[in-house]
């Protein structure tokens, strides 16, 4: 967590930063002792919150906020005004109207600073958290119209290509471009039906399944994607609760991500699945834009290389990859993300560089006989 402090008093500072050391050790804090200072360094670090003085020489915290929220690299940045100055109603709300997100007058306890702190970091992660999701929902809009199109047009080149190929003997010399042109319509299909399935319009073939059977039916099959150099172990709680579920979109949903983990770990290392039946609070639920209630539980762990936090949220874009060239398509989690949301569930990462990866996914329980997916 990220910590900005503007004051142009060093005692000031000082004092915060002991208070934040005792009371939020896990806090890192940077200080600027003027507006000007403190700009550069918000759109420099960008820090999670940024605690402000409200009288300052040059340019004031009133100042100081109007350009923060009026530059689109500091604008989601919550601001706490923190002032000893007897600030009258109307200035407060000055403060308040020009974008700071609350407003506190000294004197006043640490407990009563970190709580406030708390709750603006809990604001900016689901103000992030929606943006995130309102990102990849317009994006599967656009990419599932262009695929939807795309794919009619392909059908057309894929017909008449593989009709000519029929009629052409293999000694003529046209046989070889034609065979390319139908391979090349078969790898762009590929590609469409990717984009269909981030985008949610593929069809689906709803059937009540146990999800525990279902993955270690597939286990063969990830043990030949993931090699000999990877162990792979299966953790099953033995009574989980059936899932209305496309079988071959689960099974794609479990490839791709042991294809990445696999790419994770290429000197070996150890693949762990387990599925379990959760029961979800509206505390846990929220989060992940869930309703409380009854999900199978499903998490795939790899001690792999891991992912840097600032590429994190970007791995379920279409087209995100750190591959290099010819190795990733950057489709494999989009098709993840769409799969899971096809079937009302969610899906969350945590990971940490050099010790690994591990994918949590809910997928609703079908407690009741008449669960339905979501239609195309
Ligand atoms: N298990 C993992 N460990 C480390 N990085 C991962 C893992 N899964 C996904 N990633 C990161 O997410 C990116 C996007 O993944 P994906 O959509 O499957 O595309 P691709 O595998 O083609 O690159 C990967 O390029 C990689 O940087
Ligand atoms: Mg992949």
């Amino acid at each position: 967590m990220k910590i900005l402090a503007i004051d142009d008093s060093n005692v000031n500072l000082l004092v915060m930063k002991g208070t934040l050391e005792k009371h939020l050790p896990d806090a890192r804090l940077k200080t600027a002792c003027s507006g000007k200072e403190g700009l550069e360094l918000a759109r420099s670090w960008q820090p999670d919150t940024i605690l402000l003085d409200l009288q300052m020489p040059e340019m004031d915290g009133y100042e100081t906020i109007r350009l923060l929220k009026q530059n689109s690299l500091t604008s989601y940045i919550p601001i706490i005004v923190i002032t000893a100055a007897d600030v009258d109603s109307r200035n407060r709300v000055r403060a308040l109207d020009l974008g700071a997100d609350a407003f506190l007058q000294k004197p006043i306890s640490s407990h009563e600073l970190v709580a406030h702190i708390k709750v603006m970091l809990r604001i900016k992660k689901a103000e992030e958290r929606l943006r995130h999701s309102q990102k990849l929902e317009a994006i599967g809009i656009l990419a599932g119209g262009v695929a939807h199109d795309f794919n009619n047009i392909l059908t057309i080149i894929s017909g008449y290509s593989t009709m000519l190929l029929m009629q052409t003997p293999s000694d003529n010399p046209q046989h070889e471009s034609l065979q390319m042109i139908v391979d090349a319509a078969k790898r762009a299909t590929s590609l469409t039906q990717s984009l269909l399935t981030f985008s949610r319009k593929q069809e689906v073939t709803p059937s009540k399944a146990e999800l525990c059977s279902l993955v270690s039916s597939f286990e063969k099959f990830i043990r030949r994607i993931i090699g000999d150099n990877i162990t792979l172990s299966f953790v099953c709680d033995q009574h989980t609760i059936p899932a209305t579920v496309d079988r071959s979109m689960i099974e794609q949903m479990l490839m791709n991500l042991a294809i990445n983990a696999r790419d994770a770990m290429p000197v070996g290392g150890q693949l762990t699945i387990t599925t379990s039946n959760a029961l979800l609070e509206n505390k846990t639920a929220e989060p992940l834009g869930l309703s409380p209630g009854s999900y199978i539980h499903l998490t795939v762990s790899d001690t792999g290389c891991g992912i840097p936090k600032d590429v994190l949220p970007k791995i379920f874009d279409p087209f995100f990859t750190t591959k290099e060239i010819g190795k990733g398509s950057g489709l494999g989690l989009s098709m993840v993300y769409g799969i899971i949301k096809q079937h009302g569930g969610a899906i969350s990462v945590e990971s940490t560089p050099g010790t690994g990866t591990t994918f949590s996914i809910y997928l609703p329980a079908n407690d009741t006989p008449e669960t339905v997916l979501e239609s195309c």
